[in-house]
């Protein structure tokens, strides 16, 4: 009988928690802390802890994180913010809801991030920040990025949406930037039962600053030193996040197995690429993407099968309708086109089973050769 596989399956890692989940979010309402509070608190402190950096700030989203990041580094108009096409939509609508101007580099054909030798050609007097993305849960080459950012003078703000607890050369990613940014979107590594979303700093000075953003540019209750924004964490995220936070290294652990498991099974596979992990990354897998050449017709014989895939993403953002104005056309970044055009993401969760991947690993066998191996 064919089993089906859902691209990610929420339930399973949330059943064996559930009597945890109910008492903290009766406490939480007990205790009608809903909006920041002690809860948001006691998870930022750990998130720090685990980030391995001083301070972490709990927002309502990663778009936020990013948003708020840009904001206190004093990014604003007239200014330009250097990024890649190979991401979210959010990392480029963060800048623009800045007022900045979000320019963008290629990424590396092997590892998906930012290409750092493309960053000189970007350079321009209204330079004023970058933003690596950690796409996929691999982090990117951080050394040469933050050299030519200190050269320049840039702020350099991490979007580690993808990427909770991967690590570039042994250090946290998070702890390279001036501010990291992260999503708790329900399905991320860590994830919220909701939105949420976080930035962790090393500098005193930006987790003031964001503190006071993300609550109206408040200080004190009702006096607004500057324009802010509502963009606390709820308390109940905060509780639920504190939970699962505990369990992240162990479910990292197990995406990088499967990782390593479709690794071996398609190594051979021909007309399939698989991911690379860089030699510097501990990658997190929070999405595994195959790159095929027929990826609709991939996608419907994988469906048949039972087997859900996903497309992260079909568009390049210099490519995307409400980017039009940037003046962008299709050849602008070969790579990062080429990726949108073959990516292919698999089912990838904790929870999967050994056999699940290789019922996985044979179906794409199947739709890419035509007959299964024995
Ligand atoms: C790379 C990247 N940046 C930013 C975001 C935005 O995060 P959120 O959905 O929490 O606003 C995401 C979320 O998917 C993302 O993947």
């Amino acid at each position: 009988m064919q089993i089906k596989i859902p691209f990610i399956d929420l339930w399973s890692q949330h059943l064996p928690l559930m009597s945890e989940f109910s008492q903290a979010i009766q406490e939480v309402i007990e205790s009608s802390a809903f909006a920041g509070g002690p809860f948001v608190a006691a998870f930022e402190k750990d998130f720090a802890a685990y980030c391995d950096v001083p301070y972490a700030i709990g927002v309502g989203s990663g778009t936020e994180a990013l948003w708020l990041s840009l904001l206190a580094c004093g990014v604003g108009t007239g200014d330009e913010v250097i990024t890649v096409p190979s991401t979210f939509m959010a990392t480029a609508e963060a800048i623009t809801y800045c007022g900045a101007r979000p320019v963008f580099v290629d990424v590396d054909e092997q590892t998906y991030t930012m290409n750092p030798d493309a960053l000189k050609h970007a350079l321009t007097p209204k330079t004023k920040a970058i933003i690596p993305v950690h796409l996929f849960g691999q982090p990117s080459d951080m050394d040469p990025i933050m050299e030519f950012g200190c050269k320049h003078g840039l702020y350099i703000i991490e979007d580690a949406c993808q990427a909770h607890g991967a690590t570039y050369k042994g250090k946290r990613v998070g702890t390279f930037g001036d501010t990291a940014c992260f999503s708790f979107y329900p399905g991320k590594n860590l994830g919220a039962f909701g939105e949420a979303g976080a930035i962790v700093t090393s500098s005193a000075e930006l987790d003031e600053k964001i503190k006071i953003l993300r609550d109206h540019g408040q200080q004190r209750k009702y006096f607004h030193s500057v324009v802010g924004w509502n963009c606390r964490m709820d308390g109940i995220q905060g509780a639920v996040l504190r939970i699962k936070l505990r369990q992240l290294e162990a479910a990292n652990q197990r995406r990088r197995s499967h990782a390593a498991q479709y690794d071996v099974g398609l190594r051979e596979c021909d007309g399939v690429i698989t991911p690379v992990q860089a030699s510097y990354a501990r990658h997190v897998y929070h999405i595994y993407a195959i790159r095929v050449s027929d990826r609709d017709e991939t996608i419907k014989c994988l469906a048949d099968q039972g087997i859900a895939t996903g497309v992260h993403y079909p568009v390049p953002v210099h490519l995307q309708e409400a980017y039009q104005a940037l003046g962008y056309a299709p050849g602008a970044f070969p790579i990062a086109e080429r990726c949108a055009a073959e990516f292919l993401s698999l089912p990838m969760y904790p929870e999967l089973t050994h056999s699940q991947v290789e019922q996985v690993i044979q179906g794409v066998k199947e739709t890419v050769t035509g007959g299964v191996e024995v």
